[in-house]
């Protein structure tokens, strides 16, 4: 763990708290890595080849930033969720599996859309919180956001080229 690094964070906030906050963001990366990366193994029909290959980018991605957070938690003197099975329960944003209907690509985009929604909402309010507090988490969060605004947005354009 950094010394200083922790040092400078724990003489403006509680570290476990900015852990925790970490370890949130660094569950729901993995929830939306596995989702996205089933979704683009089983989707299937004649339109799903654009689908798929942006959600491979895409889970590739989520899986980067799960790694990032659990950096900035190594940094911390953290440790990233060790209990696989708790993923869903440390997260915020929760898992939706694809749909049974493996042509059902609306569905697969909804999912997608509401996944890059509820973190955008998470990392704004974390972004406003260490601000002040953490610069070092507050610039990871923001990096993060951009990423997720940036996601919402092409999967919108996704959704509006469904017929
Ligand atoms: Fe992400
Ligand atoms: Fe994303």
């Amino acid at each position: 763990m950094g010394k200083k690094g922790t040092e400078i964070v724990a003489s403006k906030i509680d570290v476990n708290e900015v852990i925790a906050d970490l370890n949130k963001a660094y569950a729901d990366e993995w929830l939306a890595h596995y989702q996205y990366w089933l979704a683009a193994h089983w989707v299937s029909g004649i339109n799903a080849d654009a689908i798929t290959s942006r959600l491979t980018a895409q889970s590739a991605d989520e899986l980067l930033h799960a790694e990032k957070f659990a950096n900035r938690i190594m940094e911390l003197g953290g440790a990233p969720v060790m209990d696989f099975a708790k993923l869903a329960e440390v997260g915020g944003c929760g898992y939706s599996k694809p749909p049974e209907d493996q042509g059902n690509l609306k569905q697969v985009i909804e999912d997608v859309i509401s996944a890059e929604r509820c973190a955008i909402d998470f990392y704004n309010r974390m972004v406003e919180k260490y601000r002040d507090k953490d610069y070092v988490t507050f610039e990871l969060f923001k990096t993060v956001l951009l990423d997720e605004v940036g996601d919402e947005d092409e999967w919108e354009d996704l959704l509006s080229q469904q017929p």
